[in-house]
């Protein structure tokens, strides 16, 4: 097990998990994801975060690799996210002279999950702390996306260790470093990340993006995915844009249906949207995995949602989406709603309810018992064209 060289003084010490299927046992993962660590070397040592407790040993390997003899003086917290921290306490066992550097609110974590509480200095928002010619400075980032989160910036090689902030979903498959890979695959799944993992919180990475931005930044070493240096501007822009809710130009219909009634409205509305724009994304809910479908509402401004009346209620998987997008306060959206029923409309009505609750702008909404005929067909082209029309006026 090998470090990656970054600078003279910095490695990258992280492992990549191929094995998990679901991050947090929720969000799928088919390009895996890697769970960064970093070690400075100066006149002290310092470990920036640990990893997943089943990876902790491949990382000590090598840290050990890395160090020869040295011993590690620091260990820098900045997220108590077990995915991050559960390998703490083996690296305490390997390196009992640590001493941890984090936030006060990660120290109660560090005692409720798992019994540490020696040795921790905890330290506060816009303090320095010297590791010899190397100087770091602590950044407060807190519900980025646990209220225990702290950035540290190093002054000299001007990094920024950004916890959570600008990773992404995918394995490191040979080489950390953006300048070194085919980059273009990590950007969907940052957004993918972003929208699942940390989509609640806008207001706060707002916030932590204008305290952190305020330095001038070479490298940015985030807990997940690549070191990024050459392309930094792209990355901090996407989590400008997600984190504003401001959705670009494009339409995603959203829909349920069980024997292709309501599915035929969809593809309508589709082909009314593409009339005026190629940004148009259908998704089927019981085909398309919710995680990509809740990051497709939050990249485009058109939201269209369909669902057949199912129980006198909402299609159950289209539920699911309402309450995803509801829970993470999704704003700014263009809106209509669509559906079908057999005996007693419901669901549309329910769909407008929530448009109304998340006070989208809502442009239309069509509702049809039993089937869509020939001659509805031009009302759902309609519809669609419209929300396409009004995206464009922005
Ligand atoms: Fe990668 Fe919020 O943990």
């Amino acid at each position: 097990m090998f470090s990656y060289k970054i600078s003279d003084s910095l490695y990258y010490v992280g492992v990549n998990d191929r094995k998990t299927e679901l991050f947090e046992r929720l969000v799928p993962l088919p390009y895996g994801v890697s769970y960064n660590s970093y070690l400075l070397i100066d006149e002290k040592v310092a470990l920036f975060d640990s990893v997943e407790i089943c990876y902790a040993e491949k990382t000590l390997e090598k840290i050990q690799n890395t160090l020869g003899g040295r011993n590690i003086d620091y260990l820098i917290i900045h997220h108590l996210e077990p995915d991050h921290s559960s390998g703490i306490q083996q690296c305490l066992d390997k390196y009992p002279d640590i001493q941890i550097i984090c936030t006060k609110k990660a120290a109660e974590m560090l005692q409720g999950f798992y019994g540490i509480n020696a040795n921790i200095k905890t330290v506060n928002e816009g303090e320095e702390f010297s590791l010899g010619k190397h100087t770091l400075k602590f950044i407060f980032a807190p519900m980025v996306h646990w209220p225990e989160v702290m950035m540290t910036y190093e002054i000299s090689e001007k990094i920024l260790f950004s916890a959570d902030a600008f990773g992404c979903f995918g394995t490191l498959d040979g080489g950390v470093l953006d300048n070194q890979l085919n980059v273009e695959r990590y950007f969907p799944e940052m957004e993918r990340y972003y929208v699942n993992i940390v989509g609640k919180y806008g207001l706060p990475v707002q916030t932590v993006l204008k305290k952190a931005l305020n330095y001038p930044i070479e490298t940015i070493c985030s807990l997940h995915g690549p070191v990024w240096q050459q392309n930094i501007e792209r990355v901090v822009g996407i989590y400008d844009r997600l984190s504003k809710q401001d959705g670009e130009d494009g339409v995603v219909i959203v829909y349920g249906s069980m024997y292709s009634h309501t599915e035929a409205m969809a593809e309508a509305i589709a082909d009314g949207a593409l009339s005026v724009t190629k940004n148009v994304i259908l998704h089927d809910v019981s085909k398309s995995d919710i995680s990509q479908i809740i990051t497709d509402i939050f990249k485009y401004k058109g939201f269209v949602i369909g669902s057949p009346t199912y129980n006198g209620a909402i299609f159950p998987k289209v539920q699911d989406v309402v309450e995803k997008i509801e829970l993470r306060g999704l704003k700014n959206r263009i809106f209509a709603s669509f559906g079908s029923f057999t005996w007693a409309g419901m669901a549309v009505k329910l769909l407008n309810e929530f448009g109304e609750r998340m006070k989208y702008e809502q442009i239309g909404s069509i509702e049809v018992k039993h089937s869509m005929k020939m001659s509805d067909y031009e009302a759902f082209y309609n519809l669609g064209k419209r929300i396409a029309l009004r995206i464009t006026e922005d």
